[in-house]
C-alpha cells in the first residue's frame, strides 16, 4: 500500500515522448516549428506554408504546396447539413462549443471515419482544415442575421476568412490574421495537444482526437486567457488604475491575465511581436484605449511580476486585442486560436502515430481498504 512514488503535479517536466515538431526554449523567449525560428516565419511564410511544415516535417516545393492549398481551399464549403445545424441551434453558444460540434458533426460524413491509414488521414486533415474557418465565419455571420457568404477557393486561407466573416476581402488584415494563425499554430505538448494525444494513444480516430484537444483549449488557463485579459482590461478602466488593480489582486492572491507560462520564464516572443503589430496599426478609438492600459500591464506587470517571480507577458496580453481590432468578438478568440493550433495539434497525432502506446499513468492510492459495504437502509 506504502507506494514510493513521486507524484508529478500537472505532469511538470515530466517528458513523454521525442518530438521533431516544436523547440520553445524558455529562458532566451524563442521557438522553433521544425527547426525554423518562428520570427523569421511570421515575417516570410504563410500559414498554408507554415501548416505543411508542421504536419508534413519540412517546407513544401512550389508543387507540394500548390496541391496543399488546393486539397485545403477546395473543401472550403460546407455541406448542407452542417449550415442546417448552424442555422437552427441557438445562437448564444460559443464559437469554440459550435466548432467542436461541427468537426464531429462532420466526421459522420466520413465513409472511412476510423481509419488511420496515411491517405485517409490527408483526406480528413484537408477536410478539417479546409472547413474550419467556414464553420466560424458563417458562425459569425448567423449569429449576427447576416446572410452566409460562399467562401472563394481562389482565395488563401487567411483571406478566405476575412472575405467570409466581412463580405468583402482586404489584403492587409488578411496579412495581419495570417500572422496570427502563424503565432498561434503550434506549441509543443501543451495541454491541449497532449489531450489530443492521450485520444489518439487509444487509436482513436481523428475528429475525436482534434476535438478532445479543442475541448482541452477551451479554460481560461490556456485558450480562454486572451478573452479573460480583454475582460480583465475593461474592468481596469483605464491605464492609471492599473496599479491599483495590480495591488488587489495579489493581494487576494488572484492571477493576472496574459502573464506567466509553464516553460517561459522569460518575455514570450509571440507576445512582442503581437504587441509590435498593434503599434504598427491605426487602432480604433475603443480598441485604443484598452491597448493603452494593456500597455500599462505590461509595464507594471514586469516589475511586479516578471523581474521578480519569472512570471512574464504570455501571448495572450496582446491577442485578444489583435482580433478585437479585426472585428472579432471576444468568445472568437478562443475559437480562433483552435484554428490556428489545428495543424499543431494535427502534427502531434501523426507524430504519436509513428510509435503508439496506449498513455495510461497511474495515481497513487490513498484511500481506505477492506471497509464493510453496509446495506443501504442502515446508513442513516
Ligand atoms: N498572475 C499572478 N500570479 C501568477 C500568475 C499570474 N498570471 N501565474 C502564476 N502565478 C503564481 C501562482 O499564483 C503561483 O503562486 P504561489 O506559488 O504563490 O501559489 C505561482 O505563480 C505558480 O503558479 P502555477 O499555477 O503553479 O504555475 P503554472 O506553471 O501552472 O502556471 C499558467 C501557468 C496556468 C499559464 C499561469 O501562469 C496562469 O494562470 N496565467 C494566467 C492565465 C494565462 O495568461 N494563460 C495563458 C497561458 S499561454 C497559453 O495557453 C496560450
Amino acid at each position: 500500500m506504502s507506494e514510493d512514488v513521486v507524484i508529478h503535479k500537472g505532469l511538470e517536466n515530466v517528458y513523454v515522448k521525442e518530438t521533431r515538431i516544436s523547440y520553445i526554449d524558455g529562458v532566451n523567449g524563442k521557438v522553433y516549428y521544425r527547426g525554423y525560428d518562428l520570427e523569421e516565419l511570421v515575417e516570410r511564410s504563410s500559414y498554408e506554408e507554415v501548416s505543411y511544415l508542421l504536419i508534413f516535417g519540412k517546407l513544401p516545393t512550389k508543387r507540394e504546396l500548390y496541391n496543399w492549398i488546393a486539397d485545403i481551399s477546395s473543401n472550403y464549403e460546407l455541406e448542407e447539413g452542417i449550415i442546417k445545424i448552424l442555422r437552427e441551434v441557438p445562437k448564444r453558444n460559443s464559437p469554440l462549443d459550435i466548432l467542436k460540434y461541427s468537426l464531429l458533426t462532420i466526421g459522420l460524413w466520413d465513409e472511412k471515419i476510423n481509419s488511420l491509414e496515411r491517405e485517409d488521414l490527408y483526406e480528413k486533415i484537408v477536410k478539417i482544415l479546409g472547413k474550419t474557418p467556414s464553420i466560424l465565419a458563417s458562425w459569425y455571420r448567423l449569429r449576427r442575421g447576416y446572410r452566409l457568404v460562399e467562401p472563394d477557393p481562389n482565395l488563401g486561407y487567411a483571406e478566405n476568412f476575412i472575405y467570409m466573416v466581412r463580405g468583402e476581402p482586404s489584403t492587409r488584415d488578411a496579412e495581419i490574421f495570417d500572422d496570427i494563425l502563424i503565432l498561434h499554430a503550434e506549441h509543443g505538448l501543451n495541454a491541449s495537444a497532449f489531450a489530443g494525444m492521450v485520444t489518439i494513444s487509444t487509436l482513436s480516430d481523428l475528429y475525436s482526437a482534434v476535438t478532445s484537444s479543442i475541448n482541452t483549449l477551451k479554460g481560461p488557463l490556456h485558450g480562454g486567457a486572451a478573452g479573460a485579459a480583454l475582460k480583465m482590461f475593461r474592468e481596469i478602466g483605464s491605464p492609471d488604475r492599473v496599479e491599483e488593480y495590480f495591488e488587489a489582486k495579489l493581494a487576494r492572491k488572484e492571477r493576472i491575465m496574459g502573464f506567466g507560462h509553464r516553460v517561459y520564464k522569460t518575455y514570450d516572443p509571440r507576445a512582442k511581436i503581437l504587441k509590435n503589430i498593434l503599434l504598427g496599426l491605426d487602432l480604433p478609438p475603443d480598441v485604443d484605449r484598452l491597448f493603452r492600459i494593456a500597455l500599462k500591464v505590461e509595464e507594471v506587470g514586469m516589475e511586479r511580476l516578471c523581474k521578480t517571480k519569472r512570471i512574464c507577458p504570455n501571448i495572450d496580453l496582446f491577442s485578444g486585442l489583435v482580433y478585437l481590432y479585426l472585428g472579432l468578438p471576444d468568445d472568437f478568440s478562443p475559437a480562433i486560436f483552435a484554428l490556428s493550433r489545428l495543424s499543431g495539434w494535427i502534427a502531434h497525432i501523426l507524430e504519436y502515430l509513428e510509435d503508439p502506446r496506449l498513455i495510461r499513468p497511474r495515481a497513487k492510492y490513498v484511500g481506505e481498504l477492506g471497509l464493510r459495504y453496509i446495506p443501504i437502509e442502515e446508513r442513516g
